[in-house]
């Protein structure tokens, strides 16, 4: 099933999105809705407070990048309850953009690699190394179940000079291919 996919300025996305416990809720049908939902907006990355439901969960697909980057090859998975242990490497700059912050894109700087513990839709446990750009989705989205998102590690003025386009993201006011769920929305 396909979900809205809730915009900038709903409190959803600034909650700590709560742990799952294992039998609690089933996760093979949520990953296909995230999954859906992500592939309708043309994501490469969706977080389930993206979707209205505050729990820790984030599915990535990078398939779509692969003819690009083979590193993204095979690049598709469930991330639940994920921890990051540790994050490590040399910090480089990217131009984000995120589907709940629709045609506002911005450089941002990140750590190169990463430590991520986490369990899958089958609850299979898993502890990997990522790094580039698969890290920077990962991090991405992991921010999102801490509440936090990409402007928040802009500079004040940038985000001052942002804020009129971020009303308008709230209120609904801005030109999407994708459904969105607007706070403000009148
Ligand atoms: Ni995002």
């Amino acid at each position: 099933m396909v979900y809205p996919i809730v915009v900038y300025g709903d409190p959803i996305l600034r909650k700590r999105a709560r742990e799952i416990e294992k039998g609690s809720m089933d996760l093979l049908a949520f990953a296909q809705d995230m999954f859906d939902s992500m592939n309708a907006a043309h994501g490469i990355g969706l977080a389930a407070p993206q979707i209205g439901k505050s729990v820790r969960v984030f599915v990535v697909d990078g398939t779509t990048l692969e003819v690009d980057d083979e590193d993204m090859t095979g690049f598709r998975k469930v991330f639940v309850n994920p921890l990051i242990v540790e994050e490590s490497g040399e910090e480089w700059e990217f131009e984000e953009g995120c589907l709940s912050i629709p045609n506002i894109r911005e450089n941002v700087t990140r750590q190169g690699k990463l430590r991520i513990k986490y369990v899958d839709e089958n609850w299979k446990e898993f502890d990997e190394v990522y790094d580039g750009m698969k890290a920077r989705i990962i991090q991405h989205e992991y921010d999102h179940l801490e509440g936090k998102m990409f402007i928040d590690y802009l500079s004040p003025l940038k985000r001052r000079m942002l804020k009129g386009k971020l009303n308008d993201i709230s209120r609904g006011d801005v030109d999407t291919e994708y459904r969105i769920l607007a706070p403000l929305r009148k």
